[in-house]
C-alpha cells in the first residue's frame, strides 16, 4: 500500500565572513540534490520565520573570536549568526522545539589549534537550548590535529567539522560520509 506523505525539504543556512562556509553549504546542497534540499541561504539576509518554514535544517558556521558565535562581537565585519540570533523572539525560539537540526562548522586546526572550530559548539548550544532535536552530533575527532576544541565532547564533534585550509582534500569525502548518516535522520525516515 502506498503511504501518502508530504515530505518538506531540508533547509540549509550558513553564516560566513570570507565565503568558505558558503562553499561548503553549496557542496552539501549539491550532494543532497534539489529535490531534497533548498538552496543554501546566508543568515545575514533572513528573518527567523524563513528558517522556521523547515522541519529539518542543516546549519553551518565558521569560527571567529574566542569560542564565540560569529558576528560583530567576534570581530567579523559582516553580519553573521550573532546578528541573526539577535532577531529571535520568544515565540520564534519556542517554535524550534522538535525541529531536526544537523550542524557543520569550519575552522583552521593549525592556526587556531587551541580553539579549533569552537564556534560550532556555541551555535549548537543555542539551538539545543530551544529544544531542537540534534542530529549528526557524533562526528569522530579522528584525523584532526589540535590541542583544544569546544566543539568536541570526548572523541566526538557535535557536528561535521571542515578545515578547508589545512585538509581541503578531505572535504568531499567527509561531507559524503556525514550526509549518508544524517540524511535519513533529517528526513525522519529512521
Ligand atoms: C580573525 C580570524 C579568527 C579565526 N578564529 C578561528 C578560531 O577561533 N577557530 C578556528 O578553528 N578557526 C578560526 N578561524 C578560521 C576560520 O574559521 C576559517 O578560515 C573558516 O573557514 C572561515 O570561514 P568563512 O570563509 O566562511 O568566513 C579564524 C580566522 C580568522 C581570519
Amino acid at each position: 500500500m502506498l503511504r501518502a506523505s508530504i515530505m518538506g525539504k531540508i533547509g540549509i543556512f550558513f553564516g560566513t565572513e570570507t565565503g568558505t562556509t558558503r562553499l561548503i553549504a553549496k557542496k552539501i546542497h549539491k550532494q543532497l540534490g534539489d529535490e531534497i534540499a533548498d538552496k543554501p541561504v546566508n543568515v545575514n539576509r533572513i528573518a527567523p520565520a524563513d528558517m522556521l518554514k523547515y522541519d529539518a535544517l542543516i546549519l553551518g558556521t565558521p569560527s571567529y573570536g574566542i569560542e564565540k558565535i560569529p558576528g560583530k562581537t567576534a570581530g567579523c565585519l559582516e553580519a553573521n549568526w550573532e546578528e541573526f540570533l539577535a532577531q529571535m523572539g520568544d515565540e520564534d525560539k519556542a517554535a524550534f522545539a522538535g525541529k531536526r537540526i544537523a550542524f557543520f562548522g569550519l575552522g583552521a586546526q593549525e592556526r587556531y589549534a587551541d580553539r579549533f572550530a569552537s564556534s560550532l559548539m556555541r551555535l549548537y548550544e543555542v539551538f539545543k537550548g530551544y529544544g531542537a532535536e540534534i542530529i549528526g552530533d557524533d562526528w569522530s575527532t579522528e584525523g584532526y590535529t589540535y590541542t583544544h576544541s569546544a566543539a568536541a565532547v570526548g572523541d566526538k564533534f557535535v557536528g561535521l567539522v571542515i578545515d578547508q585550509r589545512t585538509q581541503g582534500m578531505l572535504t568531499d569525502e567527509r561531507i559524503d560520509t556525514w550526509l549518508k548518516r544524517v540524511k535519513p535522520l533529517l528526513e525522519g525516515r529512521l
